[in-house]
């Protein structure tokens, strides 16, 4: 076989991809279980690089060149599984089977797994920056061993996003599920910062009284300084489109329930499983699910709310300022809890995440890609071993310059009436980790109450146990 790579499964991420491979000179086999739509990507997009056409799946396979490296572009799960059974009998020792959907990495772990012990490499692969993202240059998070990366790295270089200073926006991650579970931080922290956003522009809307083109305007000036994202961005062109229909504001005619395929619940599961704090990504995925129960809220309606009356025009301009102080602030606790996943979920599997490189890798071609993401770099390869994005001077200072605005914009959420789970959410975990005492000694003392679970002590090593029921007396348990 000629083909430096080949891509199976041609819907649109997979035609993109396979386009973005052969735009910068490989040669792609590409191949889909309806012949027709390879046919068409060649007949439309041939003249943009070197395309070998297979039409089954042996033709597919001898189309590649050893040392072969096949991507997978199906939907996650059993088609994934079938994909895979297809094409694996037909493949050689030291072949590469890559996958790029969004596939949950503990299923990653499985097929790599089972794949190695047949002498076939398997990577699992985070795809991030949509449609797009795929023919112009995604991020990307690749798994897998190390010798697979060699053969595959410089590829997945040539076709990824460039980071400012010209970095390409692909690491190899870590050992087999560590590139699908780092993609589902992302898509985790995407939906925090979708959320912190959303509720910007609610509370901008609610409580400042402007209107969703002024909110554009609003968006615009903050996407100039710390703000700058690709998703504050869109969220201005989308909050200044008009609806064709009736002329109104696009945000006012679209059903408000937000719908979601899975990866931000998949953060906040894994999250629980390994122990790790991700308020502010679950109440993201909270706030959707929330608004997707519309009996429920119909229902609710006319439950009591308070009477509060807007901002006047010049308290509103101030107010905008305070809201962009809050969003920011909740915004670093967000990436805080990420990357602390990304952390935990490092030493569980014993993948040995470089942080630094993530947050590099992030700067440019996903959807969380932001002006920020290099402070974070900077943050962690500064000190690797930091215990916490909010330990790092910079983060930490400018995290206390926001504080009292951030306090401000949550009372006045909660006197208005309008629902802030993210900034609050962000805020109460910023205030637990300061705090010198925590309320958690008092649950100790109940458990130990009703259950005997004893306690430790802060003056002295060992277990306890108070006889409650008794005289009250403390005994040692250990
Ligand atoms: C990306 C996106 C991508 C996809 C999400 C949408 O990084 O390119 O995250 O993976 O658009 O899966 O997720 P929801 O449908 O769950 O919002």
């Amino acid at each position: 076989g000629t083909a430096q790579i080949g891509v199976t499964g041609l819907a649109v991420m997979g035609r993109n991809l396979a386009r973005n491979f052969a735009r910068n000179g490989f040669t792609v086999a590409v191949h889909n279980r309806t012949a027709s739509k390879t046919r068409a990507l060649v007949d439309e997009f041939g003249d943009e690089g070197t395309f070998v056409a297979a039409e089954s799946a042996a033709e597919f396979v001898a189309a590649l060149e050893r040392p072969r490296r096949l991507v997978i572009m199906v939907k996650a799960g059993e088609p994934t599984d079938a994909v895979i059974e297809e094409f694996a009998p037909l493949l050689e020792e030291g072949d590469v089977i890559i996958d790029g959907g969004n596939a949950h990495f503990a299923d990653t772990r499985r097929r790599e797994r089972e794949l190695r012990e047949r002498g076939i490499h398997f990577v699992g692969v985070g795809i991030s920056g949509g449609e797009e993202g795929a023919l112009h240059g995604p991020s990307i998070m690749p798994g897998g061993s190390a010798e697979s990366y060699e053969s595959l790295g410089p590829l997945l270089e040539r076709i990824a996003a460039k980071a400012p200073d010209g970095a390409p926006c692909v690491a190899h991650i870590g050992p087999d599920g560590a590139g699908h579970f780092v993609k589902m931080v992302h898509n985790g922290i995407e939906y925090a910062d979708m959320q912190l956003i959303a509720e910007a522009y609610h509370l901008l809307r609610s409580v400042a009284g402007y209107s969703p083109a002024k909110i554009a305007e609003t968006f615009r000036s903050w996407n100039t300084g710390r703000l700058d994202s690709y998703l504050i961005e869109i969220t201005a062109e989308v909050l200044a489109h008009t609806d064709e229909a009736t002329g109104k504001p696009f945000v006012d005619i679209v059903t408000d329930q937000a719908e979601q395929k899975g990866t931000g619940r998949w953060t906040v599961q894994i999250a629980l499983d390994l122990g790790v704090p991700v308020s502010g990504i679950a109440e993201a995925v909270f706030a959707r699910s929330l608004s997707g129960h519309a009996a429920l809220r119909e229902a609710s309606r006319t439950l009591p709310g308070p009477t509060a009356a807007p901002l006047g025009e010049a308290d509103a301009a101030r107010f905008a300022d305070q809201v962009e102080q809050a969003l920011y602030a909740s915004k670093i606790v967000s990436y805080t809890q990420g990357f602390h996943q990304i952390q935990a979920g490092s030493e569980e599997y014993g993948w040995n995440i470089d942080l630094g490189s993530v947050a590099a890798i992030w700067r440019a071609g996903c959807i969380i890609r932001a002006a920020f993401l290099d402070r974070i770099r900077g943050a962690f390869d500064t000190q690797p071993d930091l215990p916490s994005l909010l330990s790092d001077k910079q983060f930490a200072e400018e995290i206390g310059a926001a504080q009292d605005d951030w306090r401000a914009v949550v009372a006045a959420a909660v006197h208005q009436g309008v629902p802030t789970p993210g900034f609050g959410a962000a805020l109460a975990y910023y205030d637990a980790l300061r705090a010198e005492r925590l309320p958690a000694a008092l649950t100790q003392g109940q458990r130990d109450f009703f259950g005997a679970h004893t306690y430790r002590r802060t003056d002295r090593e060992g277990s306890f146990h108070t006889l409650w029921g008794g005289d009250r007396s403390e005994v040692s348990t250990s």
